[in-house]
C-alpha cells in the first residue's frame, strides 16, 4: 500500500485548504493508499536562516517541527501539496516549509516521490496557476515526479476558490480537480511503488 502525504500551507487549519487536500486525500483512499494530513498552521516552524550547515552534513541546525515533517515526507510515496493564494503565491508558511526542506535535496531524498498541487483562492483568477507553480517549483528541484488532475480537466492540479471558512465546498470545479488529483497522485505512486 502507497502513504500519500496531504500538506496544508494555509494558517487555518479548518479552512478552505484544508478541506480540498481531505478531498484530495480521500480520493487517493479510494484507490488504495494510506493518507496523513500535516497542518503547517498548527506546526512550529521558523524560517531558514541560509546558515548552510546542511550543505555540510545533510541536517538542518534548526529543531524544531521541521524534522518530523521531513521524516514523514522521506517515507511518504507522494505527497498532495496545498496553499491558499496569498498576493499570487503561496503563504509564509509553506514557503518556510519549501525553504526547510533543503536538507533533503543535498542527496535528493525526495527523489521519484509523486508530487501534486492545489490552490484555493478568493477570486475565480486570483492567482491560483502561480501559487501552484511555485509548488510544481519546489517538487522540481527535488527531482520528484509532478502529475496534475488528469481527465477530464487535465491541468495543474487542483484550482479551487472561496473566501470565508466553508466556501469552497460549493466549488464544484475546486472539489472535481482536487479529487482528480488526489487519485492521479495514489495511481502513479501505486504505479511506481
Ligand atoms: C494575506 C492574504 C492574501 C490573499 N491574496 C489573495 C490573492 O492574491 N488572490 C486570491 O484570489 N485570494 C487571495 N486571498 C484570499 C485567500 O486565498 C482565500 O480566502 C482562501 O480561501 C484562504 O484559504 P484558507 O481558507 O485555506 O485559509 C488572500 C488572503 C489573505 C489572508
Amino acid at each position: 500500500m502507497v502513504k500519500i502525504i496531504g500538506i496544508v500551507g494555509s494558517p487555518r487549519t479548518d479552512g478552505n485548504t484544508a478541506f480540498l487536500v481531505e478531498t484530495a486525500l480521500k480520493s487517493a483512499e479510494e484507490v488504495g493508499a494510506e493518507t496523513e494530513i500535516i497542518n503547517l498552521g498548527s506546526a512550529s516552524l521558523e524560517p531558514c536562516v541560509a546558515c548552510d550547515i546542511c550543505k555540510a552534513t545533510g541536517e538542518c541546525a534548526i529543531y524544531d517541527d521541521m524534522g518530523e515533517i521531513m521524516e514523514k515526507i522521506m517515507e511518504a510515496d507522494g505527497m498532495i501539496i496545498g496553499s491558499p493564494v496569498y498576493f499570487g503565491s503561496v503563504t509564509s508558511q509553506l514557503k518556510m516549509f519549501i525553504d526547510r526542506s533543503r536538507p533533503l535535496r543535498g542527496s535528493f531524498r525526495l527523489r521519484n516521490k509523486v508530487g501534486g498541487a492545489l490552490a484555493v483562492g478568493a477570486s475565480r483568477n486570483g492567482g491560483q496557476e502561480s501559487t501552484i507553480a511555485t509548488i510544481h517549483d519546489f517538487l522540481l528541484i527535488h527531482d520528484a515526479i509532478i502529475v496534475g488532475d488528469g481527465a477530464p480537466m487535465a491541468h495543474y492540479g487542483g484550482t479551487g476558490v472561496g473566501g470565508p471558512k466553508g466556501s469552497t465546498e460549493q466549488d464544484d470545479v475546486g472539489i472535481a480537480t482536487s479529487q482528480n488529483l488526489g487519485k492521479r497522485v495514489a495511481e502513479l505512486a501505486a504505479l511506481i511503488n
